[in-house]
């Protein structure tokens, strides 16, 4: 098996290959004058089984493009297996078509996928609330490994907090809150959400006493950070002590970090699916795990 990281996640494709005792293989891109990619794969791969680890964050297009120019490359030169790692898989949300005429983005990007031949993917806690499992949209073999255990685990070795409860900030996070109570041993809930538009949302308790307990608020995407805000101001007022916010995804756009100190975050944490300044939790014991069992 030979790894490879697109320039969206060169570290993360290096953390990968040590834990499965290889050394990263090496690609060279540059960009023409004219702002085209230039791409080279310096390995020989012809009857390779190739991983190729690329997150579609910030420049999701870029990224996305530049997954697709590699994984074509390798198919020419002779790849015997193409396996897809992208941990953010931008597109995500728009996984269904909400007013008429809109593109379903996901069926487009899963397509696009497929087509320059690769042959199994993997990705981590996609956003596709709509969909209960990835390989409704892809026709190839496809996984949605989670980063949650590696969060939840990190959070009870290196931040000690007693009479704790785990909060999801709407419905669709509870997967992710009850994920993380399992691995800390505590109880969870869920708030309300109600989003008012791309940066603007509502959030409401339901039955939950936070006063004077430690919370761990967990979600999959911290993007604008409206969500996190508001759930953290409203924690606040209902007298919780620390705040813990952890997410698996960190795209943090704009000043969403500094909103979420402001608003009463004690701790924030994500993963290395988007490196960041909050990314502690590296995903690379899950995805190296994953690949593990892969067969050649
Ligand atoms: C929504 O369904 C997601 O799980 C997140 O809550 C959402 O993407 C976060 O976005 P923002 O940080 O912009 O509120």
């Amino acid at each position: 098996m030979l790894i490879f990281g697109g320039s969206a996640s060169e570290v993360l494709a290096i953390d990968v290959a040590r834990r499965l005792g290889l050394a990263v293989s090496k690609l060279e891109t540059k960009r023409f004058p004219d702002g085209e990619k230039y791409l080279r794969v310096q390995q020989d791969v012809s009857g390779q089984c190739v991983v190729v680890i690329q997150s579609t964050f910030h420049n999701p297009d870029e990224y996305l493009f530049e997954y697709l120019l590699i994984a074509d490359s390798m198919r020419d030169l002779g790849a015997k297996k193409i396996i897809a790692v992208i941990p953010y898989l931008a597109y995500a949300r728009q996984d269904e078509r909400f007013n008429p005429g809109e593109a379903v983005t996901i069926q487009t990007v899963a397509k696009l996928i497929e087509s320059v031949g690769t042959n199994e993917f993997y990705t981590v806690d996609a956003h596709l609330h709509r969909i209960s499992d990835i390989s409704e949209i892809f026709s190839i073999s496809a996984h949605n490994l989670s980063g949650v255990p590696l969060l939840a685990e990190y959070i009870s070795r290196n931040i000690k907090l007693d009479d704790l409860v785990v909060i999801g900030p709407d419905e669709e996070s509870e997967q992710w809150a009850a994920a993380a109570a399992r691995v800390l041993g505590v109880d969870f809930d869920v708030l309300e959400k109600k989003r008012i538009s791309a940066e603007r949302v509502e959030i409401k308790t339901r039955r939950l006493d936070v006063k004077n307990r430690n919370v761990v608020v967990i979600d999959d995407i911290i993007s604008t950070g409206g969500t996190m805000v508001e759930t953290t101001k409203v924690l606040r007022r209902e007298g919780a002590r620390k705040i813990v916010v952890g997410c698996i995804h960190p795209v943090l756009v704009g000043n969403a970090l500094a909103r979420l100190y402001d608003s009463g975050a004690d701790f924030v944490l994500g993963t290395d699916s988007i490196p960041s300044p909050i990314s502690r939790v590296s995903l690379a014991p899950a995805i190296a795990s994953a690949l593990g069992k892969v067969k050649e």
